[in-house]
């Protein structure tokens, strides 16, 4: 809780609140947590003077920002018509065997989240998963494996340095 509280007014500090810049303070909670905590939240709110209502409603209107805690990577299987036709199904299926958790969870360790959306725009390359912001078209099942190590691997290699 201290900590929350001493991160979150190092990160007001380097923001000008008279122009109530929320959304750049959010983002930059955001990198800081992976998702936006409640009592950062309240802070953001006290500090810039507006109701905690408003503070949630941006919160909630942008897809970027989460309320609930996220994993390190985020996995997101495409469902949307073209990549469900060619097999999204059995991708979210792989991921959710092979992570242990189900669309929409994080797992224990905090280092996936997986989640679905409908259509990315770029469905002749389907079906597509995006990791952490990149694209991996015409995904296989086999895929999956691989793609999981690779960025458990990452980890791996991140909290070694
Ligand atoms: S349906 Fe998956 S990218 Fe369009």
């Amino acid at each position: 809780m201290e900590a929350v509280t001493t991160k979150v007014k190092s990160i007001l500090a380097r923001h000008d609140l008279r122009k109530r810049a929320l959304i750049p303070i959010l983002q930059d909670i955001q990198a800081e947590y992976n998702y936006l905590p409640e009592l950062a939240l309240k802070i953001v709110a006290r500090s810039l003077e507006v109701p905690l209502i408003d503070v949630v409603g941006v919160a909630t209107f942008y897809r970027a920002f989460s309320l609930k805690p996220r994993g390190k990577h985020v996995v997101t299987v495409c469902l949307g018509t073209a990549c469900h036709v060619r097999g999204g199904p059995k991708i979210l299926d792989e991921f959710e065997k092979k992570l242990s958790i189900k669309a929409g969870e994080t797992t224990d360790d905090h280092q996936f989240t997986l989640e679905v959306v409908n259509c990315l725009g770029a469905c002749a390359l389907g079906p597509i998963t995006v990791i952490d912001g990149n694209y991996h078209g015409q995904m296989q099942t086999r895929t999956v494996d691989r793609l999981v190590k690779k960025y458990s691997a990452a980890r791996g290699r991140r909290s070694e340095s």
